[in-house]
C-alpha cells in the first residue's frame, strides 16, 4: 500500500529509477499509465515532448500522479513494475477487440500489447495505412525517422491513431490481431549511425561506461535534431513541408583573400553547403567561426535546418560527433546566468546518464562539437570582447557565454556557425571570424528547381514559371527564397490574375494577405480579390495582429506568450489565420506554445498594417520610422504638425519611443511595407476599410515627405568633387532601403522629385546586396536623373535579373560598372541590345562574370554600331580566340574605342593574332590588356606587326602570358618603329637576358616609351641591376 505522503518521502528515489532507464523505458511506463487512463491524453502529450530533460519529464511525471492521489501513486508503483517485467516475459495473447465500436479507446487500453505486436512490423503496417490512405506520405516519414527506435515508431503511429479519426485506429486493431506475437522485447540501442568510433574519440581511459553514456546521449541529440530540423519551421499547419522535399540549393559565395594590392579582385567563390567548412581561416586563421551573413528571408536559418538534418540523418558533416543548434533570438531569454554546461545541457539536450563523462568528453575534444547560433541580428546585445570568460562551469550572462565561444575563450577550437543579417555584423565581430559566406538567395535555376519541388501536379509549375518570366519583377524578387514560397503559395491567384500586377514587395504581402484571409473565410462570402469587404470584415484581426507585431519590433520581442497575445487582443480566432505559427523548440511544457510570425518580414508587414490602419497612428509618427525626426525649413514640414489631430502628440511620443528601440533593419522593412501600403493603389483599398481617409491621406503625405527628404539628406552629405574628378556618391545601404521604400510607393512624380537635386557624376553602390529587386527600385527612381551618371555596381548579385531590371536606367548610365556580378550571356545580350540606342552610355565593365564567346557577336555588334563608346572591359570571363575573332570584327569598324581590356580569358595566341590584326590601323584605342591569355611568340608576333602599323596605342600588358626571349624579340622590332606605345608590361613572360637585350636595343631607337615592366621574369640580381643601368625605363 502507497500512501501519497509515503510516495513524496520517496520522490528522489523515484527520480533515480527513472531516469536511470533509457528514454524508451519512460516511454513503457507512460504506455502502461495511459491504458489504465491514470494519464490523460493532454497528461501524456505534456510528457512526451522530445529534447526535454529526463529528469525534466521523470519531475513532471511523479507531479502528474501525485495529483491523481494515492491510486495514482499506485499505479505508478505498478506502471513501473509492469514496464520493467516487459522485456523479460512473453506477450500474453492480445486480448484487444479488433472490431470494437471506439477503436481509439481500445487502442489506448492495450497500448502496452499493440505496442509489443506492432515492435518488428512497423515498416509493413506503414505501408499498408499509406496505400490504404489511412496516413499521408509525410506522416509516413515522420514516423520512419531513422533515429527512432522500432518501438518509439510504434507509439508514434498510435499516437497518431489517436487524434486521427480517419479509420486508422480500427486498421490498426485488425490489422495487429492478425502478426505474431513476439517472444519478448529486445532490449534496443538506436544507436548506430557513428558506429565504433568511440573507443578513438574518447581514448582508452575508462571507455565503457563513458562510451555507453555518450552514445547514449549522442543517440538522443540526433533524434531531438532529426525532429525538430524535418520539417520547414515557418510553415502554418495548413502545408507542411518536409524539408527533404522542398530544399533547394541557395547560393552560397565566400569573398576571396585579396592579393597584392593592385591586382584584380578574385571572383568569390560558390559553395555548397556541404563545403561549408572547406574553406580556411580567409579572414582569421585563429577562429573557428563561420559567419553566413544574408538579408532577411534569404535562407539562412533553413540553411542551418538543412546543415542540422544532415547530420542528424548521418548524411554529412559526420565529423562532427556533437552539434547544438541555438537559435539567437530565443538566447536572449535567458535571464539568469548559466554556464556553457547548462547552455549544452540544459538549454538543448539533456543527457540522460553520464552527464559527467559527456561533458568531460565534450571538453576534450571540442575539434568534434559544432555549434550553430542562428539569427545574431536577432539577439538584442551588440558583440564585445571587453570580458573574459574561460571557465565552462562558471555561470556567466548569456550574452558573455556567446562572445566568450564566438572568440573562442571558451570550448577552443569548437565549430561554430553564426548567422546574420548585414547590418549586425561588426568590424569588431569580423576579427573572430574564419571565414565569411554571403547567402545570396536562389539562382535562376534555383527559382525554377524549387516552384517544380513545390508543384510536382502536371503543369503547374511549367504555368507559373512562365508567368514568373513574362513578370521579371516578381521574378526578380523570387530570387529571395522567402518571396519564392510566397509566389509558390499563392500560385493560384497568380495564375488568375496573370501576375501582371504584381511589382512590389507589398504587393506580395498583400497578395498573401489575401490568400489566407479568402482560406479563413466560408467560400461564399470569398469574392475575387482582395476587396474592401474582406478587409473590412477583419479590420478587427488585422489590427491586433498589427498591434502585437508594432509593440514586438518595439520591445525586440519576436516570440510572444499567451499574455502578450492577451494584451494584443489577439484571440484563437486571429491565431487561425495563420500568421502567427508555435515558436520552434521553444516554451514551458504543460502551457500553451508561445507564438511566432511566420517570417519576421511578417512581423514587419503587420506593424506597418497597424501604423496605416490604426486610428490611434499619429501622421506625424511617421518621421520616426523614416529616421527624420527633425523637421526643417521645408512648408510641409512645418504644416504637418498642424494636420495632425488633438492630443496626437503625447500618443506619438508614447509610440516613438518604441521606434526607437526597434532594430533599425526591422524599422527599415516596415517602413518600406509602410510606403507600399500608402501608394495609391492600396491605399484605395485600405481606404474603403478605414473611418478616416483624412488620416490615410495624411499618414501618405508624411511618409511621401519624409521619403523625399531622407534622399535629399543623403544627397548634400556627399562631399564635394576633387578637382579633376566627377562627384561621387558612395551610397550606403540607407541610401538603397530609401530607393527602395520610393519604388513601394509606386510614384514617378515622387521619384522625381527626390532625384530632382542630385548632381553626381558617379553613384557607387559596391558590396551593397544589390539584387534583382534593388535593381528594379535603382531603375525606377534613377531613370529621372537629369544629368547622365556612372553607375557602379560591382560585387554585387545583380545577375540576369538583375540586368534586366537595370534596363529602364540605361538611358542616364554614361557608364556601367558591374564586375563581379554573376551575369552570364543572355544577361549581357539583352542590355547590349538596349545599350545601341543609349548615346550617353560609353563605358562598360564586366570583370569576372561568366561571359563566354557566345556573347561576342553582341560585343561586337556594340562596337561596330557604337562609335562614340569608350571602354569595354571583359576581364576574368571564359572568352577563347573564337570570341576574339568575332569581337576583332566589331574593332575594325570602330573608331571610338579607348580602352580594351581581356585580362584573365583565354584567347591565346590565334584570338591575339585576331585582334593585333583589327588594331592595327585602328584610330582610337589606347589601352590593351592581354595579361594572362596563354599568348606565346606566335601572338607576340602578330602584336608586333599591330604596334609598327598603330599610332594611337600608348598601353599594351601582356603579363602573365610565356612570350619568352623569341617573342619579346619581335616585340622589340615592332617597337622600332612604333612612336605612340609609352607602357609596355611585360612581367611573369619568362624572359631571359637576351630578351632584354633585343629590348635594350629597340629601346635606343624609341623614345616615346617610358616604361617597360620586366618583374617576375628570369633574370638575376646582377642582370637587373645591370640592365636597369643600362636604361633607367627597364623596370624589375
Ligand atoms: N534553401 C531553401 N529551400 C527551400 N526553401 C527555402 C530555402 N531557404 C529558405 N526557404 C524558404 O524561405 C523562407 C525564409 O527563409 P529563412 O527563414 O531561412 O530566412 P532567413 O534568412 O533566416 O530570414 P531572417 O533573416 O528573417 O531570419 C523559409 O521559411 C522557407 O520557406
Ligand atoms: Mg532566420
Amino acid at each position: 500500500m502507497c500512501t501519497q505522503e509515503g510516495f513524496q518521502a520517496q520522490r528522489s528515489r523515484l527520480v533515480g529509477l527513472l531516469v536511470s532507464g533509457s528514454l524508451e523505458g519512460f516511454e513503457s511506463i507512460l504506455d502502461w499509465l495511459l491504458s489504465w487512463e491514470v494519464l490523460s491524453w493532454e497528461d501524456y502529450e505534456s510528457l512526451s515532448l522530445l529534447g526535454q530533460p529526463l529528469s525534466l519529464l521523470a519531475r513532471r511525471l511523479l507531479d502528474i500522479v501525485w495529483s491523481k492521489g494515492t491510486w495514482g501513486c499506485e499505479q505508478l508503483i505498478a506502471a513501473i513494475q509492469e514496464a520493467q517485467a516487459d522485456g523479460k516475459t512473453p506477450e500474453q495473447h492480445g486480448r484487444w477487440d479488433p472490431h470494437s465500436t471506439h477503436p481509439a479507446h481500445e487502442l489506448q487500453s492495450h497500448r502496452p500489447a499493440i505496442i509489443r505486436r506492432l515492435y518488428s512490423h512497423v515498416e509493413g503496417v506503414l505501408g499498408l495505412a499509406r496505400e490504404q490512405g489511412f496516413i499521408s506520405q509525410y506522416e509516413c516519414d515522420g514516423i520512419r525517422l531513422p533515429v527512432f527506435t522500432s518501438s518509439q515508431q510504434a507509439r508514434r503511429l498510435l499516437d497518431l491513431a489517436t487524434v486521427k479519426a480517419n479509420g486508422l485506429a480500427a486498421f490498426l486493431l485488425q490489422h495487429a490481431q492478425e502478426l505474431p506475437a513476439l517472444m519478448a522485447l529486445p532490449c534496443e540501442d538506436n544507436f548506430g549511425i557513428i558506429g565504433g568510433s568511440w573507443t578513438t574519440c574518447i581514448g582508452n581511459q575508462d571507455t565503457g561506461d563513458e562510451a555507453a553514456a555518450c552514445r547514449k546521449y549522442v543517440s538522443k541529440l540526433r533524434t531531438t535534431i532529426a525532429a525538430q530540423s524535418r520539417f520547414l519551421s515557418t510553415y502554418d499547419g495548413a502545408e507542411n513541408l518536409c524539408l527533404e522535399d522542398i530544399y533547394t540549393e541557395n547560393v552560397l559565395e565566400a569573398r576571396m583573400d585579396n592579393g597584392p594590392p593592385g591586382s584584380p579582385q578574385k571572383s568569390p567563390a560558390t559553395l555548397g553547403l556541404e563545403e561549408l567548412f572547406h574553406m580556411h581561416g580567409q579572414l582569421n586563421k585563429d577562429a573557428d567561426t563561420v559567419l553566413v551573413v544574408g538579408e532577411a528571408g534569404s535562407g539562412k536559418s533553413t540553411l542551418l535546418q538543412r546543415l542540422h538534418l544532415l547530420w542528424a540523418a548521418g548524411r554529412h558533416f559526420q565529423e562532427f560527433l556533437f552539434v547544438f543548434p541555438f537559435s539567437c533570438r530565443q538566447l536572449q531569454h535567458l535571464a539568469k546566468p548559466l554556464s556553457l554546461r547548462t547552455l549544452l545541457f540544459e538549454h538543448c539536450c539533456w543527457p540522460d546518464v553520464g552527464q559527467q563523462d559527456v561533458f568531460r568528453v565534450l571538453l576534450d575534444r571540442p575539434d568534434r562539437v559544432l555549434l550553430t547560433f542562428d539569427g545574431f541580428d536577432e539577439f538584442r546585445f551588440r558583440f564585445s570582447d571587453g570580458e573574459r570568460h574561460c571557465s565552462p562551469t562558471d555561470p556567466t550572462s548569456v550574452q558573455n557565454l556567446l562572445f566568450n565561444l564566438l572568440q573562442g575563450n571558451l570550448l577552443k577550437n569548437a565549430r561554430k556557425v553564426l548567422t546574420s543579417r548585414p547590418e549586425a555584423v561588426s568590424a569588431l565581430l569580423r576579427k573572430y571570424v574564419c571565414v565569411e559566406l554571403g547567402l545570396k538567395g536562389f539562382s535562376e535555376e534555383g527559382i525554377e528547381l524549387y516552384m517544380r519541388k513545390h508543384h510536382r501536379e502536371p503543369g503547374v509549375a511549367d504555368r507559373l514559371l512562365r508567368l514568373l518570366r513574362a513578370t521579371s519583377a516578381l521574378h526578380g524578387l523570387c530570387r529571395l527564397p522567402v518571396f519564392a514560397w510566397i509566389a509558390s503559395r499563392c500560385h493560384r491567384e497568380l495564375l488568375q490574375d496573370g501576375g501582371g500586377s504584381l511589382r512590389t514587395t507589398t504587393d506580395m504581402y498583400l497578395l498573401i494577405l489575401q490568400h489566407f484571409l479568402l482560406h479563413a473565410s466560408p467560400p461564399d462570402t470569398a469574392p475575387h480579390g482582395l476587396g474592401p469587404i474582406v478587409l473590412r470584415g477583419r479590420l478587427p484581426t488585422l489590427l491586433h495582429l498589427g498591434c502585437l507585431a508594432f509593440r514586438g519590433l518595439g520591445t525586440c520581442c519576436y516570440v510572444f506568450s499567451g499574455k502578450q497575445l492577451q494584451a494584443a487582443q489577439v484571440d484563437a480566432e486571429d491565431i487561425s489565420l495563420g500568421f502567427l505559427a508555435p515558436a520552434k523548440s521553444q516554451g514551458v511544457p504543460g502551457t500553451s506554445a508561445p507564438l511566432e510570425f511566420l517570417h519576421i518580414t511578417f512581423q514587419c508587414f503587420f506593424a506597418a498594417l497597424f501604423l496605416v490602419l490604426s486610428a490611434d497612428t499619429p501622421p506625424t509618427l511617421l518621421r520616426h520610422l523614416f529616421n527624420c525626426r527633425r523637421p526643417g525649413s521645408s512648408p510641409l514640414a512645418r504644416l504637418l504638425p498642424r494636420l495632425c489631430v488633438q492630443g496626437s502628440e503625447c500618443r506619438e511620443s508614447g509610440l516613438a519611443a518604441l521606434l526607437q528601440k526597434a532594430e533599425p533593419h526591422n524599422l527599415q522593412i516596415t517602413a518600406a511595407f509602410l510606403a507600399g501600403l500608402l501608394s495609391r493603389e492600396h491605399r484605395d483599398l485600405l481606404a474603403e476599410c478605414q473611418a478616416s481617409g483624412k488620416a490615410l491621406l495624411q499618414r501618405h503625405a508624411c511618409a511621401r515627405w519624409c521619403l523625399v527628404r531622407s534622399l535629399r539628406q543623403h544627397f548634400h552629405s556627399i562631399p564635394p568633387a576633387v578637382s579633376g574628378e566627377a562627384k561621387s556618391l558612395h551610397a550606403m545601404p540607407r541610401f538603397l532601403w530609401l530607393v527602395r521604400s520610393l519604388y513601394e510607393m509606386q510614384e514617378e512624380r515622387l521619384a522625381r522629385e527626390a532625384v530632382r537635386g542630385l548632381s553626381v557624376g558617379h553613384l557607387k553602390l559596391t558590396f551593397c546586396g544589390v539584387g534583382p529587386p534593388e535593381c528594379t527600385a535603382l531603375a525606377f527612381v534613377l531613370r529621372h536623373l537629369r544629368r547622365p551618371v556612372a553607375l557602379q555596381l560591382d560585387h554585387n548579385s545583380v545577375g540576369d535579373m538583375g540586368v534586366e531590371q537595370l534596363l529602364p536606367c540605361l538611358g542616364v548610365c554614361k557608364a556601367l560598372y558591374l564586375r563581379d556580378n554573376n551575369i552570364s550571356d543572355r544577361g549581357i545580350c539583352k542590355l547590349i541590345e538596349h545599350a545601341l540606342p543609349c548615346e550617353q552610355l560609353q563605358k562598360l565593365a564586366l570583370f569576372n562574370n561568366k561571359l563566354t564567346d557566345d556573347c561576342a557577336h553582341s560585343m561586337a555588334k556594340l562596337l561596330a554600331c557604337k562609335q562614340n563608346f569608350l571602354a569595354l572591359r571583359l576581364g576574368n570571363n571564359r572568352f577563347t580566340a573564337v570570341g576574339a575573332t568575332v569581337l576583332a570584327e566589331g574593332l575594325r569598324s570602330n573608331s571610338s574605342l579607348q580602352f580594351l581590356g581581356f585580362w584573365g580569358n583565354r584567347v591565346g595566341d590565334e584570338g591575339a593574332q585576331a585582334l593585333a590584326e583589327a588594331l592595327g590601323g585602328h584610330q582610337s584605342l589606347k589601352w590593351l590588356s592581354l595579361v594572362g591569355n596563354n599568348i606565346g611568340s606566335m601572338g607576340a608576333q602578330a602584336l608586333a606587326l599591330m604596334l609598327e602599323r598603330n599610332v594611337v596605342l600608348e598601353e599594351l600588358c601582356l603579363e602573365e602570358n610565356h612570350l619568352r626571349d623569341e617573342g619579346v624579340g619581335s616585340l622589340a622590332e615592332g617597337l622600332k618603329r612604333n612612336s605612340s606605345l609609352k607602357v609596355l608590361k611585360l612581367s611573369n613572360n619568362c624572359i631571359t637576358y637576351f630578351g632584354a637585350e633585343a629590348l635594350l636595343q629597340a629601346l635606343e631607337r624609341n623614345d616615346t616609351i617610358l616604361e617597360v615592366w620586366l618583374r617576375g621574369n628570369a633574370f638575376s640580381p646582377e642582370e637587373m641591376g645591370e640592365l636597369s643601368r643600362r636604361d633607367t625605363r627597364l623596370l624589375f
